[in-house]
Parts: C-alpha cells; structure tokens; sequence
C-alpha cells in the first residue's frame, strides 16, 4: 500500500531545493530549509490503529500551526516530518532512525502504541534525540532512557482504575480477562488488574488471549462463558475490541466488556454497533468536559478537521508538541543534552488533557476518567485521582 504521509508537499522545501539546484544537488534530499527547526513525528497514519495515527497527526499539526503563526520558536519556524510506520514496530525503527540519521530533527514524538514507541526508544535514546510519547502508556516505555519522555499517564495506574471501578462500583466479583498477547500494551494492563482485583479480593475466574488481526473469538468467548464472569477485561485495540463485542453478544454473553484507552476510536463504534452498550473504558480525557480549555480546544479542532470532534489521541498529540514547543523555548539551546533537560523540567503545563508535570521517571502524572458507551458514544461517568 502507498503510504500517503511519508513525502508531505513542503512547498518551503521544494523552494530550497529547486534554489539550491544548480550549487548541490546532494542538498535536495530530505534537508530541512536553514532557519526552520525540524521535528519528527513517526505513527500509525495507516494500518488497523490507523486512527490512533492520524488523529494524533491532526493535534501536532494543530499546535504546530499555532507555535509558527505566532512566530515559531526564537524566530524560526517549526519544520514537521512526518512518518508513517503502518503501526508496525519493525518500521517504527525504521522511521526514527530516518528521522534521526537523515533529516536530523531534534526532537521525536511518537508512539501511540507502547509496542512501537518500545522499538523506536532505543535509537533515539543512542542518538540522544528526545521522544515525547503522546499516549504510550506501557510502563516500560520511559524505562528506555533518559531521553525518552510521554505525557500520559501509565498502565500501574490504568489498569487499578478499572480494577477498582470493576469492584466498588459494578460489584463485580468474579472477572474474565482477555489479553491480546502480541500486544505490550494489552498485556500489561491484563497483569495489573489481574493483581489489583484480585486484592481486592475478587477471581480472575479465566484468562484468555488472542493475537492483534484475528477475526474470530469465538472459541476463547465460549470458554469464558463456561466460567461465568461478572464483567470481562478486554484491555486491546478498537478493531479486534469492536468484534469481540459483537461476538460475545451472540453468543448470548451479556456481561460489560471493560477497557482501557486502546478503545478510543470513533471506529469502535462503527465496528461493534450496539454490541458496546453498557460497556466502559478508561481513558485520558472526556469531550464533554465544561473544562474551558477542553471547550476550546474542541472549538479550534472542530473548526480544523470537518467538524470531527477530537478523541483523546488528538488531544494528547496536541499537548506533546506543545510540551515540546514550550521546552525549546526554555532550552539553553536546540541540542539533545539541553533539549532533554529543558523538557524534563515540565512542570504544571496547561495542557488540554490536564496539567503536565514529568516526574523523575519522566511521565506524567494525571487523572484518568471512565466512560460508559451508550448509543455509538462514549459518556463521562468518573474522574479519577492518581
Ligand atoms: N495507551 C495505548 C498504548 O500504550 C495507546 C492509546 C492511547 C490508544 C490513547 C488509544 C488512546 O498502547
């Protein structure tokens, strides 16, 4: 398949490139005009999560948009490269390193899937180039390195928010997990709330799994069915989520499927129909938040992209770049060493998902919230405190 976003039209380049001509031809490749601060941007902008791609291409772009009408950083403006890694882990290396080694951008944001962010930390970590990780929540992504940065929050506290409302609130006792075993995302958060449920001392009374591209889960479902859970713990991607539902409900199962933020997908809905009804997820933020900056930012977005309101990819996109536009701004200068201290110094940013200070492990700290699907949307029901 072409992959539509790996040569963006940069009418600025094409200009440099066509002046340069005639001196180097060598200087047309992927160079970056002079005076203009190249950043990277590598995500799923195709492929089965490619939602989670885009929407977090439409917020950067977003905040890219505003730091350069309002005169870039220090006077020069933000170049944005971005790659398409088909949500494949093997060209999530791939693209950093092409970021990294040819196009020379200073900073990376990138991942949304943990898997991908945990195969692309490494090279920017051994470049000393800074990553800031939207919304890779695994816990190990930020243990790469001290380069590597997110500002989401992590799945030891995801997954306790929704083995704690599971619980206190649904009363559930006895709970069915379902793990996509590819997936170091899906994988994590099975493990942690196996552990806090069962503390809280209820049964994971079975725990089955299938791997990222199946369609058919019936076997598993039925055998879960045997063991007569409460609720069932599905903490995968929206496309396998949406047919597990849809599964599970003919098979006559009509215990809540729980998630994590790897639903938040307007393809979700599209995809398991009325079969998610009565069913809840943690996430990052709700788009029914009276928050002003919430209320502002689903203005701005709404007005960019088509009336489309944004998910939660869209909004932590925005607040990484923005984040990182900040950083540069306090940095003694542009390169990795002071970079990655200026960026690591984040403290109390306004973002759009809630304030941002990097802890000593280089994540943020936030509250999460729940949301209950009902009719093809996703409601707010509880914020909760780390
Ligand atoms: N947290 C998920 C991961 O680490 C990615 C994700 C974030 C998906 C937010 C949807 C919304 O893999």
């Amino acid at each position: 398949m072409k992959k539509p976003a790996r040569s963006p039209f940069r009418p600025a380049r094409l200009a440099a490139c066509l002046a340069g001509l005639g001196l180097l031809l060598s200087a047309c490749g992927p160079r970056v005009p002079a005076g203009e601060i190249p950043v990277g941007e590598y995500g799923s902008l195709t492929g089965s999560d490619a939602t989670f791609g885009v929407s977090t291409d439409q917020g950067i772009r977003l905040a890219v948009a505003e730091v350069n009408a309002a005169g870039g950083i220090d006077g020069k403006k933000v170049d944005l490269i971005a790659e398409d890694d088909e949500g494949k882990p093997e060209e999530a290396a791939v693209v950093a390193t092409k970021l990294i080694t040819q196009d020379g951008v200073k900073a990376v944001l990138g991942e949304v899937a943990s898997s991908n962010s945990l195969a692309a930390a490494p090279i920017c970590q051994a470049h000393q180039v800074p990553m800031i990780s939207p919304s890779s929540t695994n816990v190990a992504v930020t243990q790469k390195g001290d380069y590597i940065f997110r500002v989401c929050f992590i799945d030891s506290f995801q997954g306790k928010v929704m083995a704690d409302f599971a619980f206190h609130q649904l009363k559930a006792r006895r709970a069915a997990i379902f793990r996509d075993e590819k997936s170091d995302y899906s994988v994590g958060l099975s493990s942690v709330f196996a552990q806090v449920f069962k503390r809280l001392g209820g049964t994971i009374v079975s725990d089955q799994s299938y791997s990222a591209g199946d369609m058919d889960f019936k076997a598993q479902l039925a055998q879960m069915r045997g063991s007569r859970p409460d609720v069932i713990y599905v903490p995968g991607y929206y496309t396998e989520v949406g047919l597990i539902a849809k599964q599970a409900r003919d098979l006559g199962m009509k215990q809540p499927l729980l998630g994590g933020d790897g639903w938040d997908s307007s393809q979700l809905y599209s995809i398991g129909g009325s079969a998610l009804d009565g069913c809840y997820f943690s996430d990052h933020y709700s788009a029914e938040s009276k928050d002003p900056r919430v209320v502002s930012f689903l203005a701005k977005y709404r007005a960019a992209y088509g009336g489309k309101t944004p998910d939660a990819l869209a909004v932590l996109g925005y607040d990484a770049a923005n984040v990182l536009f900040a950083a540069m701004k306090r940095a003694k200068s542009l390169s990795g060493p002071d970079l990655r201290d200026a960026i690591a110094a984040t403290r109390d940013f306004p973002g759009v998902s809630g304030n941002i200070t990097l802890d000593k492990d280089r994540n943020a700290v936030k509250p999460a919230v729940v949301l209950r699907i009902e009719n093809g949307a996703a409601h707010y029901v509880a914020t909760i405190q780390p």
